[in-house]
């Protein structure tokens, strides 16, 4: 292991896909500002450049909608190596966006560059300013897509950030692929098509994106139309995450009411979760809300629910799961588990370990007082990066690097890694 090298690097594909005031996650694949990516990829900064990470979370704010909804893609400037580009879209703003959302982590973003910040005042009013424009996203959620329970759907396998999930496959059957416009990808010219979704799946993307665009964008239209409507318990636990870490913000900065809201809505959602759990398979799973059932799928938004502070015996349980998931894995954390007819080592969402969820996961199990797995986590997480660089996602058995190179959010997470968990990694040999 060699931090300092691993350090350099890391930063240096930062600043090779900094664009200024945001960055995109790489080169070619994905030329535009990514949501969730940004918001993790600020934490990255926040160790090297303080003001950067900053500027990287207003930008994304900058294009929140009117009714608190903040976009996953903004597609700042043309390009036209993606599909779907702003063409299919056409949410008709000003600069263009997508017309759905991603996994809120910007409220434990912001949160910990305050915490981590050499200069608290100098930045209070714009903190201040971020709290408010991410409370409005939260409550957006809570207004468009929560049930009586408190949880929320996300009505497009996008919106998860775990794209072509198994957990999506069941639902995605209700998705027609007829009558969908005519449409070349462009994601496989830039990425191995075996890694990526198939064409099958691409068509019910597009599909649902069409369907929303015909409802012109409305958010009620289309939270009861949708034929795809999901309780994904990770995306649920980064929401409840993000809510209590604005709440402790939003007190330290004397604004009670916000902080009021902001904890009632987490904690009710947090008892919510239990909705989701699974005896069965030892962790959460996602819920069908069209169908109104749970679906059984082993995947890794249900491990990853342990970034919010679920009860102890649920986060055991989950750590259990992820032991056994080390026995039958070179690298932890599979987002599919090996030995299910699902499994697919290398393809998008469907085997692969990302890096970003693995550093979640280990926030979670820290806080839960499992160190020893944590260790494990961190280990993998950085021999995967010295052995096969850093690649967008990875193959849980062989390591294979796949997707996109020189990924901003893999660079982010080493960063945070070496920083954050600098006593769980092994003393250098
Ligand atoms: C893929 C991922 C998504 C990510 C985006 C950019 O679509 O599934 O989570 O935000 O790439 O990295």
């Amino acid at each position: 292991m060699n931090k300092h090298e691993d350090l350099l690097k890391a930063e240096a594909i930062m600043r090779k896909n900094d664009r200024g005031t945001y960055t995109v996650p790489t080169h070619g694949l994905y030329p535009f500002q990514w949501n969730w990516d940004s918001c993790l990829s600020a934490l990255g900064f926040s160790h090297f450049d303080e003001e950067r990470a900053l500027v990287e979370l207003e930008t994304l704010f900058e294009h929140q909608w009117e009714d608190g909804m903040v976009p996953h893609i903004v597609f700042h400037e043309p390009d036209e190596g993606y599909f779907p580009n702003t063409d299919v879209w056409q949410t008709n703003r000003a600069i263009p966006t997508s017309g759905i959302t991603q996994p809120p982590v910007a409220g434990f973003a912001l949160h910990a560059l305050n915490q981590r910040s050499s200069n608290r005042s100098a930045i209070a009013d714009r903190v201040q300013t971020l709290m408010g424009k991410i409370h409005a996203w939260h409550q957006w959620f809570y207004n468009f897509r929560a049930d009586s329970d408190g949880l929320v759907a996300i009505v497009h396998p996008w919106e998860s950030g775990r794209d072509n999930s198994v957990d999506w496959d069941e639902a995605f059957e209700r998705v027609p692929t007829e009558g969908v416009s005519p449409f070349v990808r462009r994601d496989t010219s830039h990425a191995n098509p075996e890694h990526r979704p198939t064409d099958e799946q691409y068509k019910r993307y597009i599909w649902l994106v069409e369907k929303f665009r015909s409802l012109n964008w409305d958010n009620s239209a289309i939270a009861k139309e949708s034929p795809f409507q999901i309780i994904d318990p990770g995306f649920n636990a980064i929401l409840i995450k993000s809510a209590l870490d604005l709440a402790d913000l939003a007190e330290s900065y004397g604004a009670a009411q916000l902080a009021t809201e902001s904890r009632s809505m987490a904690n009710r959602a947090l008892d919510g979760m239990d909705k989701l759990w699974s005896e069965k398979l030892g962790q959460y799973v996602c819920y069908d809300r069209v169908a109104d059932h749970q679906i059984n799928s082993p995947s890794i938004g249900g491990l990853l629910a342990i970034f919010a502070p679920v009860p102890p015996k649920r986060s055991k349980t989950i750590a259990d799961t992820i032991r056994r998931l080390s026995e039958v894995t070179e690298y932890l954390v599979a987002s599919h588990p090996p030995g299910t007819p699902e499994f697919d080592e290398l393809r998008y969402w469907r085997g692969p370990v990302w890096l970003i969820v693995n550093y979640m996961i280990a926030v979670g199990l820290r806080r839960a007082g499992e160190d020893e797995l944590v260790r494990c986590i961190v280990d993998d997480s950085i021999a995967l990066i010295e052995t096969s660089g850093f690649a967008e996602y990875y193959g849980p058995i062989t390591g294979t690097p796949c997707g996109g190179d020189s990924f901003t959010w893999t660079a982010a997470m080493v960063i945070e890694f070496f920083n954050l968990f600098d006593t769980f990694i092994k003393a250098e040999a």
